[in-house]
């Protein structure tokens, strides 16, 4: 069998990492895109020179142009700017919708059947936008979110109770802004959920409140840390977790931003949802029950993600 094709739009801090994860998990030939002349070909060379070493086959190529993305079975995107110190991922709209309007054409003339992982933010406006400018069907287009956001949860949860991180579970859904909505009550060690762990005596309700809030503001800490760009060990983590799951067919449910038609009240518009990945993209959007105020609080949240997708109308005429 064919090895499968994996196209990164974007060679930058997270496409360089998707790279090396690619091979590095033997899922497939990488084609790399960047504008920046060298860069996808440096990285690409680069990490196709450490696979005799680390024991992978895996083709590595570098392009400037989108004809190179034919046939590919996934595509995932970062091309776009990042986040520096007091700029929010709103801050950035602007010049990546540009970007996906680019990126959304070159998707459409080449690859039209691949699964599409979007992560340039502010991700739920930025995958709605990809969407319409290539056309593709809601189920093979998502946004990377949910996945990281309920990894950061999950770092601080397993680092509090002292347990290993591959026992804890959590949930995070809504927009991938600062009030995204991690519900504990659907988060776990080894399915005990949160709130009785804190009945249990495992941790206090001030200190599950400022790890929520922690995770609410992740994204953040890691900007002002590094001061020259945002996360990327993390981020390329997530998306690859959501295409092995699609190449492999393994239909893991995991929080995404999904094209919602209805499902939680929300209508076209791309949101944090649980979802399940199998072969034919999504094959399933999780609807789950919430209280009153966690119902309040995912509304909070599409709202702000609704005055993104507005404002991105306002940019761009043709998605009005
Ligand atoms: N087409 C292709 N690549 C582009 C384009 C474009 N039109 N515009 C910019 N790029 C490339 C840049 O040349 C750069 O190499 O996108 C890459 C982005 O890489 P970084 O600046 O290192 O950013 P990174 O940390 O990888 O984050 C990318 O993901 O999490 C989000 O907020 C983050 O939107 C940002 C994106």
């Amino acid at each position: 069998m064919a090895r499968k094709k994996i196209a990164l739009i974007g060679a930058g801090q997270i496409g360089g990492t998707l790279a090396h994860l690619v091979g590095l998990k033997e899922l497939g030939d990488v084609v790399l895109f960047d504008i920046a002349e060298g860069v996808p070909q440096g990285k690409g060379l680069d990490i196709a020179e450490s696979a005799p070493v680390d024991g992978f086959d895996a083709a590595y190529k570098g392009t400037q142009d989108y004809a190179d993305l034919a046939g590919a079975d996934v595509v995932i995107v970062t091309a776009g700017v990042p986040r520096k110190p007091g700029m929010s991922r709103d801050d950035l709209l602007g010049i990546n919708l540009k970007v996906m309007r680019a990126v959304g054409e070159g998707i459409k003339a080449h690859c039209p059947n691949a699964f599409v992982i979007c992560i340039t933010n502010p991700l739920d406006a930025m995958v709605w936008a990809l969407q319409k400018f290539s056309g593709l069907p809601a189920n093979k287009i998502v946004g990377m979110a949910g996945v990281l956001d309920s990894a950061r949860f999950r770092h601080f949860l397993a680092e509090e109770f002292g347990v290993s991180v591959e026992d804890v579970t959590a949930f995070v859904l809504g927009g991938h802004g600062d009030d995204m909505c991690p519900l504990v009550r659907y988060s776990t060690v080894a399915g005990i959920p949160l709130p009785d762990l804190v009945a249990m005596g495992w941790t206090t309700q001030e200190k599950l409140d400022a790890m929520v809030e922690r995770t609410r503001k992740g994204g953040g800490e890691i900007v002002n840390l590094l001061k020259t760009g945002s996360a990327y060990y993390a981020p390329a983590a997530s998306a690859i977790a959501m295409a092995e799951s699609y190449l492999k067919d393994k239909r893991r449910v995991l929080p995404c931003a999904a094209h919602l038609t209805g499902q939680y009240g929300v209508s076209d518009m791309f949101v944090g949802v649980p979802i399940v990945i199998g072969a034919n993209g999504v094959e399933k959007i999780v609807e789950v029950s919430f209280t009153q105020e966690e119902k309040a609080m995912f509304e909070k949240s599409v709202a702000s993600v609704k005055s993104l997708v507005e404002a991105c109308k306002g940019i761009e005429p043709a998605l009005a």
